[in-house]
């Protein structure tokens, strides 16, 4: 019951002012967040190549409603493709956004985001890297959809994240199992309506099944983002049962959840890819890592009362 009230919450502003202006809030959010500034980001991205690990980055940012913030938001991107470039990580270190952190929720802002996506995209080539773009609310999956098979015209290494929650899924899949597509499979983190969205986490779970064998059974390079111990282990199985390489797909895990077990299956010759978030905006990301496990929401209030 309380995830989707915590999801509720993820969109009230009274709600962000009063839990951003918190002092007590910062600590609980540097688990899940690398830091507000790229330089912090970029050390925890540098400690986790340290051990194996690669990396993709998001600078925090979505739902933004001025052109001068799309702009900012834009900038960040080309900022963070820059310091990429000069780590020398190449592709073991990649940039995720949003495109409503570009301007997608403007007036023409599905133009807006389309070009700035594709500066940013144009960013990560030179960088000698990729861009993923995530995936947000069912409203705009039909569009980040069609920016994604825009942008791999020219830039074939861009990615995009699916969700298996969604009905749609399926399909989108076999649509995108196309030779050298990156795609990262989620369960998914809004809160849907029934009639886009599987409700039941077994639905969820044996849709997450059925689009994973599609993707790993197709020519694309499947991006396996879940931390659920039964489906990381489902995909290594299919991996090996398919023959595919252990260097033709990765596991993607977000950066604080189950760090054991990111070194583990790197340890175990695994390529993982830790997805990084940073920056001011963390709230909408920080409420839907509470959402998807209430036990965080217990450590997050036991914290602020021994403070
Ligand atoms: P599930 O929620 O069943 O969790 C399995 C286990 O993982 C739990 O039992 C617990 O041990 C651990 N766990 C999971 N979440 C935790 C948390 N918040 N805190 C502590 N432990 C936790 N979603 C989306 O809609 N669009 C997107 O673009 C992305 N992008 C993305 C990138 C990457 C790299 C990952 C890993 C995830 C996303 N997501 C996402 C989020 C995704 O949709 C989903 O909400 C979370 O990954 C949680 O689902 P799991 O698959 O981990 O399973």
């Amino acid at each position: 019951m309380l995830g989707p009230v915590l999801l509720a919450a993820a969109r009230s502003d009274g709600i962000r002012r009063l839990v951003t202006a918190s002092p007590l809030t910062r600590p609980v959010v540097g688990r899940f967040v690398a830091g507000e500034r790229l330089p912090e980001s970029l050390a925890v991205a540098a400690r986790l190549a340290g051990g194996g690990l690669r990396v993709t980055l998001d600078h925090l940012g979505e739902n933004v409603t001025g052109r001068a913030e799309a702009l900012r938001g834009r900038d960040a991107c080309l900022a963070l493709a820059e310091a990429l470039a000069a780590t020398g990580l190449g592709e073991r270190a990649e940039l995720s956004v949003k495109l409503s952190a570009l301007g997608r929720a403007l007036p023409g802002g599905e133009d807006l985001a389309a070009e700035h996506a594709l500066r940013v995209a144009e960013a990560a080539g030179a960088a000698g890297t990729a861009l993923t773009l995530d995936m947000e609310d069912h409203t705009a999956t039909a569009l980040t959809l069609d920016v994604h098979a825009r942008l791999r015209e020219r830039f074939p290494a861009t990615g995009v994240a699916v969700q298996s929650y969604l009905r749609r899924t399926e399909e989108d899949c076999l649509a995108l199992a196309a030779a050298g597509a990156r795609v990262r499979l989620v369960k998914g983190a809004y809160r849907e309506p029934p009639a886009v969205a599987f409700q039941e986490r077994a639905a969820v779970d044996r849709s997450f099944v059925r689009c994973l064998r599609i993707l790993m059974a197709g020519p694309g390079y499947p991006m396996v983002a879940t931390h659920d111990p039964r489906l990381i282990a489902l995909a290594g199985a299919l991996a090996a049962r398919l023959g595919r390489a252990e260097d033709a797909y990765e596991y993607q895990m977000l950066y604080g959840i189950r760090p054991d077990e990111q070194r583990r299956l790197a340890a175990a010759g695994r390529r993982v890819r830790v997805y990084i978030p940073y920056g001011t905006d963390w709230y909408g990301y920080f409420m839907r890592r509470l959402a998807e496990r209430p036990a965080n929401l217990a450590f997050f209030l036991r914290s602020a009362a021994t403070r």
